[in-house]
């Protein structure tokens, strides 16, 4: 287990060191609006080191303990990121298992920020995995839609342009398979506005009574400069994670003034990468504090899928060749592997039968490390790239036919995304789940 989380006023940087002027190196630096790994002296990027955020923020790790349990509790095998490390760390995971077992209900909730039109495959995981975790665990789903996030945040993108997104990224999230009956996504400016946010924004409202500017600055990086709707804008992402946000899922009333205390006692189980965790650590050191008083969020937290430019990259809008976009084309998913993947093989094919690749570092084996879900098929593509029986273009190919697959399986679903069930997802409304189907009550 891990001790006591840090408060959220710790600085976020890893770089507490005395900056050396005359070296390039810098830290890892992860916050909800910027992640970028460490730099070497000679101004190289690192890989990110997961497990000093892990200590730094005082997460929890996740061990075969927790995951033999995991498959004994639930019956079910770990989803092959868990079982790869590729989800990594946690808060509470635990807690969620007693739950389950026993067979009480908790929330599961996600969320994305409408910063583009089209997702990356990166967006892709903590949506897949959630999607795993509603299959495993039968319990209903919110997903967050945060237009307003994104327009606070970035300075060139319009209320219009925003909106527009998270409907387009809203589609591409049940592309992924969710089951409309568990779940209920919402755009913040339309819930917001709707008759059925009452209780979400008394709960806001309250949240943002609990918290201080300087919290919100520690927890986040803000100064005086930052806009007022940025500083308010994290209790939002906080009470959503409260059950009593959303009455109606569950059947209750929405329209009165008191929120139901039953709901605010329920647990809520969070998947996401590891640079959402600074909101999560806001609520959890608030939330006893609210009138009714909710238990800690769990959270799960995933590695970053690399960019296409190897350990340390970034996948940015900004430029197309980082990354694999679920809208891509099987000619650009191909161009953009075979020209951009950094490869962890050797300069020349002598070399590489010789000396062999290095998969640790291939982009190429990493998104098969992501999407392939034979492990035995995985382990011989290692040995045999390491050994240099395979090449870095036969690790190529098959990255590029397993990209390819993926993302057009995605495109399938995609297109049969009507407005219809688009709205069916959104409409406020009790939601049908069965929970676990053997508790053991305690
Ligand atoms: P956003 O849109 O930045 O990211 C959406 C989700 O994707 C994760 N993510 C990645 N995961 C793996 N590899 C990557 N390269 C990668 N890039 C991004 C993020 O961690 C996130 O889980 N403020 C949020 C929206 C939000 C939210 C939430 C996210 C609202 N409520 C609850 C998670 C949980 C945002 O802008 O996410």
């Amino acid at each position: 287990m891990a001790g006591p989380e840090p408060p959220s006023v710790a600085p976020l940087s890893l770089a507490e060191s005395a900056t050396d002027t005359a070296s390039k190196a810098h830290e890892q630096e992860i916050n909800p609006w910027d992640v970028q790994a460490a730099t070497d002296e000679q101004g190289n990027t690192l890989a990110f080191d997961y497990a000093a955020i892990s200590a730094k923020w005082n997460t929890s790790l996740i061990n075969s303990t927790l995951l033999e349990r995991f498959e004994r509790v639930t019956g079910r095998k770990p989803h092959r990121w868990l079982r790869r490390g590729l989800f990594f760390s946690h808060r509470d995971l635990d807690r969620i298992l007693d739950i389950y077992e026993r067979g009480e209900t908790f929330l599961l909730y996600t969320g994305r920020g409408p910063s583009s039109g089209s997702m990356h495959i990166g967006h892709a995981i903590p949506f897949e995995f959630t999607k795993y975790m509603q299959d495993v665990f039968d319990v209903p789903l919110v997903i967050m839609l945060t237009d307003d996030e994104k327009f606070l945040f970035k300075e060139k993108l319009t209320q219009p342009e925003v909106y527009q997104f998270a409907r387009d990224n809203a589609k591409d999230i049940i592309s992924i398979g969710f089951d409309v009956k568990k779940t209920f996504i919402y755009i913040d400016s339309e819930f917001f506005t709707s008759g059925y946010n009452r209780h979400f924004s008394l709960n806001a409202t309250e949240f943002e009574k609990l918290i201080t500017n300087n919290q919100v600055r520690g927890a986040f990086g803000f100064d005086g400069s930052t806009n007022v709707g940025s500083n308010a804008f994290a209790a939002k992402q906080c009470v959503a994670a409260f059950a009593s946000s959303y009455p109606f899922i569950f059947g209750e009333q929405c329209t009165s003034y008191h929120r139901s205390k039953k709901l605010a006692a329920m647990a809520c189980l969070i998947p996401c990468a590891i640079d959402q965790d600074p909101y999560f650590r806001l609520v959890r050191e608030n939330c006893s504090r609210m009138d009714q008083p909710s238990p800690k969020p769990a959270l799960i937290h995933s590695k970053f899928l690399t960019s296409l430019q190897g350990a340390g990259g970034k996948m940015s809008a900004s430029n197309p060749n980082s990354a694999i976009y679920l809208s891509d084309t099987e000619k650009q998913i191909k161009n953009k592997i075979n020209k951009h993947a950094f490869s962890g093989g050797q300069e020349t094919l002598e070399l590489h039968r010789e000396l062999g690749g290095n998969p640790d570092i291939d982009v190429a084996f990493q998104y098969l490390s992501y999407f392939e879900d034979d492990d035995d098929k995985l382990a011989t593509f290692a040995e045999q790239y390491r050994k240099g029986v395979m090449l870095t273009g036969d690790m190529k190919k098959e990255c590029v036919g397993m990209m390819t697959a993926y993302v057009q399986g995605f495109q399938a679903a995609r297109v049969k995304v009507t407005e219809e069930i688009l709205e069916e997802f959104m409409r406020p409304r009790k939601l049908e789940w069965r929970g676990n189907p053997n508790p053991t009550k305690k």
